[in-house]
């Protein structure tokens, strides 16, 4: 029963129960080694919280902004594919959840609904995913659509020239169903019968020579603001900085896509000060706790997306486990800042400076600890000592 549940990672084990193996394993599973999988959540766990005591916290201020948008915390829906393999209802049940809790869920390509249902389905600010394919033709049609039925911005995933290697996909031959915004525009059947056909679909549309001077061909065929997804350094934070991306979302796909790639935690704050506030810094990947999207937010980034557990939501509950995986994260978060002292998650935005002797922190890095500091102050101190044999230090800004 869903008012048993007390933590998002139970939502998992529900999930496995209610789903057949080949869909299961094509939400839960990562690339090759599943390093990056894995590293996503083992790296939230390795950042300590050092509270404040004796702060007033009988209000805290949950909500944040996000391109104009309120929203009623810093938590979001990250685009994930194909929602009815995991409830018939959908994609629609989640957008019906992300209204509810007043959030933003970025609509993927691959929905199994359309945009222009699931734009109608509630009255939710929503985003729109978008992945290019060769036939240029489909991401016009596609963005003209989202744009007409009143997505907000567009997300262009930017990590995915090819389909990563999804072991388990492969085991499974993991088949593709006809997706909903492609109908009447091309068929998603592939004949193959060896492997995962959603590798061998991929790699037959997706345009591998995507790249940086595409986003003004973008930008030609489109007014809503362009995010930026799947960025993992500071030169590409640089880079969309330049092509005047409207935002950035930290991610590598929930490690789906290259293993071995860091996790997304710990290189925010390499993003983030690349990019000096001048627009909203997203991250996703491994957020399964409020201390997480605490920890998120200590960094540098506006607000977090969650992938995996929206769908085990979904497929335990329906709409009503997307919103209890919702409310919990909040709920979590807003306890996390009343036990740390924070009264804004606001406040937790930062712009940082780091003071640090390892040009690679995220190599060397062997314990991490926050120290959160801000009480008594206009502004806050967020310090995060790196210990490994020596001693190297992050000093950060809060606004
Ligand atoms: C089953 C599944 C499908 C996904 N589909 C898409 C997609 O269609 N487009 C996209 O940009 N990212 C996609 N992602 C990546 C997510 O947007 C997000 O980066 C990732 O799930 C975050 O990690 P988390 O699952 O640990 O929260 C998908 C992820 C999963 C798990």
């Amino acid at each position: 029963m869903a008012d048993e549940i007390v933590s998002v990672n139970e939502f998992q084990v529900l999930a496995r129960q209610a789903l057949p193996k080949m869909y299961y394993d094509f939400y839960a599973g990562g690339a090759e080694d599943e390093h990056t999988l894995k590293k996503n959540v083992q790296e939230f766990q390795r950042i300590i919280l050092q509270p404040r005591v004796l702060v007033d916290v009988s209000s805290i201020a949950m909500s944040t902004n996000i391109l104009g948008y309120t929203i009623s915390a810093p938590i979001m829906i990250a685009p994930t594919a194909m929602h009815k393999l995991a409830h018939p209802e959908g994609e629609l049940a989640t957008a019906r959840a992300a209204a509810a809790c007043n959030t933003i869920m970025i609509l993927s390509f691959s929905a199994s609904a359309s945009v222009e249902e699931v734009a109608s389905s509630c009255n939710a600010v929503q985003f729109f995913q978008l992945y290019v394919y060769k036939r240029r033709d489909i991401a016009v049609n596609l963005v003209q659509r989202a744009e007409k039925s009143g997505y907000k911005a567009i997300v262009l995933t930017s990590d995915t020239p090819r389909l990563g290697r999804r072991e388990a996909d492969i085991k499974n031959k993991m088949i593709v169903p006809q997706l909903k915004n492609l109908e009447g525009l091309m068929s998603t059947a592939v004949a193959s019968d060896k492997g995962s056909n959603l590798e061998a679909y991929a790699n037959e549309t997706m345009d591998p020579s995507l790249s940086w001077r595409d986003i003004a061909w973008l930008k030609s065929i489109t007014n809503l603001p362009i995010l930026i997804k799947g960025i993992l350094t500071r030169e590409d934070a640089t880079k969309a900085m330049e092509v005047g991306a409207a935002g950035i979302i930290v991610s590598n796909h929930g490690g789906r896509q290259l293993d071995y790639t860091p996790a997304t935690i710990s290189v925010l704050e390499e993003v983030v000060q690349a990019v000096g506030r001048k627009v909203p810094v997203l991250l996703d990947g491994g957020v399964r706790r409020g201390t997480d999207v605490f920890k998120a937010l200590a960094l540098g980034a506006q607000a977090v997306l969650v992938g995996r557990p929206v769908i085990y939501g979904l497929a335990a509950k329906g709409e009503a486990g997307v919103r209890k995986v919702m409310h919990m994260l909040k709920d979590e978060l807003e306890l996390t800042m009343a036990l740390a002292g924070y009264r804004s998650s606001r406040i937790l935005k930062l712009h940082s400076s780091i003071v640090s002797d390892h040009p690679m922190l995220t190599c060397h890095v062997q314990t991490l600890f926050l120290f959160v500091h801000s009480i008594r102050r206009p502004w806050a101190i967020t310090e995060i000592r790196l210990v490994k044999g020596k001693r190297s230090s992050i000093t950060s800004t809060l606004a």
